[in-house]
């Protein structure tokens, strides 16, 4: 568990999965914002809503971000069981718990609740319907947060990278120093999203919009493919000196490299809505990657 000091007068942010990408960012980003923050990960079972019940008796809990889940999309696909305890039953676990401790919730869920055959950015009211087991008990994790905890925020997000945790930058550039040439997939749209916008967004919530309920999508700003972030990540991780060597990105389809879970095609998702929440537009996706490098470049990560 980590843990800062609590203000007396405030009561204290409990970031659930607090070891994962978002989780560990965040949990650097409200404290630094001065922000009284408790953190929980595997020892407290999200799955087991007698651990929670534990966890909160005797502290005061003002808001749960709950960012734990079963997020290997394509190993789901075996496990139904324990990727449906964790984001189906566990973010009800959340909820109902928010919901008795008079917290407010912020619940994590992802663009794989559509199914990808959209051609616009899909908004927040278009109907899910879910493809693989992951996207399933994602979908069906929404509905029960919304069920326990009406009041709750939930926010899907898509194609995360952040500094703490794999993810396909660092993987893109691992494989790009390893090898002369990568195919990646040009026939998947979606937004990568700097996970430092994300925990921007919710330090903005809670700071800022403590009142505001329901659905909202959040990623960086525009759309690509995985082929073209892809190559942004050579342009300019070789500009910065990241890339040694000229190693060739080359689009391929999907269909060239079947993954156990399938994934939608497209999962643009519309930024409309938080956008006139809070009054400013997302960073455009490749304005995020380029700082996001930078501060590799230059160790502030
Ligand atoms: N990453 C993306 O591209 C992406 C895209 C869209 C939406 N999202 C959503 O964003 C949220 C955060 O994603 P992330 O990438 O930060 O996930 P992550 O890195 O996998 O972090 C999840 C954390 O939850 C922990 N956890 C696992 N089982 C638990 C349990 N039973 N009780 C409590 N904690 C448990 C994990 O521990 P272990 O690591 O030991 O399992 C991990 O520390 C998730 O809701 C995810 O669905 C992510």
């Amino acid at each position: 568990m980590n843990e800062t000091q609590p203000r007396a007068e405030q009561a204290a942010v409990w970031v659930i999965g607090c070891l994962g990408m978002l989780g560990r960012e965040l949990t650097e980003t409200l404290a630094d914002a001065g922000w009284p923050c408790v953190g929980t990960d595997r020892e407290c079972d999200i799955g087991d809503a007698s651990a929670l019940r534990a966890f909160v008796t005797g502290r005061r809990i003002g808001w749960i971000v709950n960012a734990a889940a079963y997020t290997a999309v394509d190993r789901a696909e075996d496990d139904p069981d324990q990727a449906r305890r964790l984001n189906a039953q566990g973010a009800a676990h959340c909820a109902m718990i928010a919901t008795t401790c008079g917290a407010r919730l912020i619940h994590l869920s992802t663009d794989y609740v559509f199914d990808g055959t959209g051609r616009r950015p899909y908004v927040e009211d278009d109907p899910v319907c879910p493809i693989g087991v992951y996207a399933q008990t994602k979908a069906e994790g929404e509905r029960l947060v919304l069920e326990a905890c009406p009041g709750a925020i939930i926010l899907r997000t898509a194609w995360l990278y952040g500094r703490h945790g794999g993810n396909f930058v660092h993987t893109m550039l691992r494989l790009m120093r390893e090898r002369e040439r990568i195919q990646v997939v040009a026939d998947q749209l979606g937004t990568p999203t700097r996970v430092t916008s994300l925990c921007a967004v919710i330090l903005a919530l809670i700071t800022r919009f403590p009142d505001a309920s329901g659905i909202y999508h959040v990623t960086d700003g525009g759309e690509t493919t995985w082929y073209e972030f892809a190559s942004a990540i050579a342009e300019e991780g070789r500009r910065m000196g990241l890339v040694p060597g000229a190693c060739r990105i080359e689009p391929c389809a999907t269909a060239a490299y079947p993954t156990r879970a399938r994934r939608p095609a497209y999962s643009v998702l519309s930024k409309d809505k938080i956008t006139a929440l809070l009054g400013v537009a997302p960073m455009p996706w490749r304005e995020g990657l380029v700082e996001y490098l930078k501060r590799m470049q230059d160790g502030t990560h």
